[in-house]
């Protein structure tokens, strides 16, 4: 099969596991460019994986002409995935865009009509969604073992220092983060939360800037119903002085199920409950160890991370099929993000956006 030939975009710190993962991923794929706006970074991450590199504002422009370059990642500031996502789609390059896609719903609008448009594959990255729990918890959802959802949270407690913020100039901006606490690393629960418990239809919240020198949020909490007519909860904050701790709870009817730091912390579902033996008087409420040792056993050769997400974007390419997390998919956790804030600025309830923005 022929193989998909990768340029990347930004050349910072995530661009590094964009580039491991095609690495590791050489009979599909090939990493042949990348560039940076700034020259240093782009010319230290051609000699570290030893491709060309294009340095300097116009690195995007030079790296999109190689007719070479069938695919781009783009791993740059989160403002800017919109634009480039759009010339890329435009100069007939497929995309994968590191999450958020964007930053505001008008953005994720363009980026919908560029890749409708030009027939290209737009993907987004949510690594998160290939963690063997969240695919175990999805499935027995899906198949109805947990019954009606009636509650869904989203805890995202890390640590994250001032120098953070400094570094690059773009973190906690407005303007290139489009949020702080929220948008940048709660993101990635919030889309788990809102993909198990099939989405969020209304959130009241506060934020607030508590503990960092930003213009954005270190803090967010909302109070939000989910589509299933059921209620949740979701915390961000950057404001942990331990260690960092991440947290996702899904109670159905019949089911609930714990996914703590990417583990499957707490599953049971009423189907599969063991019953009490003789052995055993007691019946076990916890299920997860069991589940995930049956499911890594049926599932030997499954990656996660960004092998995963790059994996499953190039088989879409190659197969011509709509990618796992396709634009539609990673816009649900952006218009969830821009309820909250608005929610906050305006001290009301706010019905989350489903289709084009508002
Ligand atoms: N999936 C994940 O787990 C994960 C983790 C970290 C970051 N991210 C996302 O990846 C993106 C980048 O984050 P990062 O931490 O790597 O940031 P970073 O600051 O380390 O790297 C961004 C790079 O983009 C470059 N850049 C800026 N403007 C550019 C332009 N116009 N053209 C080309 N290059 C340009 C910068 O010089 C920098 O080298 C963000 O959207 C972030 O949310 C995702």
């Amino acid at each position: 099969m022929a193989k998909l030939r990768f340029g990347i975009v930004g050349a910072g710190g995530i661009a590094h596991a964009h580039a491991r993962a095609l690495r590791g991923l050489a009979d599909q794929a090939e990493l042949v460019a990348a560039c940076d706006a700034v020259a240093a970074a782009a010319e230290r991450f051609g000699q570290e994986f030893g491709i060309p590199t294009y340095g300097g504002e116009d690195g995007v422009e030079r790296l999109l002409a190689r007719p070479d370059v069938d695919a781009v990642s783009l791993a740059t500031p989160s403002g800017l995935h919109f634009r480039q996502a759009g010339a890329a789609l435009r100069a007939g390059k497929h995309v994968l865009t590191e999450k958020p896609m964007a930053i505001t719903l008008e953005q994720a609008d363009e980026m919908i009509a560029a890749q409708a448009q030009t027939g290209r594959t737009l993907g987004c990255v949510f690594q998160q969604r290939f963690n063997p729990a969240a695919v175990i918890v999805r499935a027995a959802i899906d198949e109805g073992r947990f019954g009606r959802i009636l509650h869904a949270n989203a805890y995202l407690k890390w640590h994250r220092t001032q120098q953070y913020y400094d570094q690059g100039g773009w973190r906690g901006t407005w303007a290139m983060d489009g949020g702080g606490a929220l948008m940048n690393q709660s993101v990635h629960y919030i889309d788990l939360m809102q993909w198990l418990a099939g989405g969020v239809a209304a959130v009241q919240g506060y934020t607030g800037t508590l503990n960092h020198r930003i213009e954005t949020e270190d803090a967010g909490v909302a109070a939000v119903r989910l589509r299933s007519g059921g209620l949740g909860v979701i915390e961000g904050m950057t404001n942990n002085p331990a260690n960092e701790y991440d947290r996702v709870e899904i109670y159905g009817t019949d089911g609930m199920a714990v996914i703590e730091g990417g583990q499957l912390a707490r599953y049971f579902t009423r189907a599969e409950e063991v019953r009490p033996t003789e052995a055993e008087p007691r019946p076990s409420r916890n299920l997860a160890p069991q589940v995930l040792e049956r499911w890594k056993a049926a599932h030997p050769d499954w990656k996660t991370g960004h092998p995963a997400v790059f994996q499953s974007f190039i088989g879409a390419v190659l197969e011509r099929r709509e990618p796992p997390v396709t634009a539609r998919e990673g816009r649900k956790a952006v218009a969830i993000i821009v309820s909250i804030y608005r929610a906050a600025r305006e001290g009301r309830e706010v019905t989350v956006p489903e289709g084009r923005a508002e």
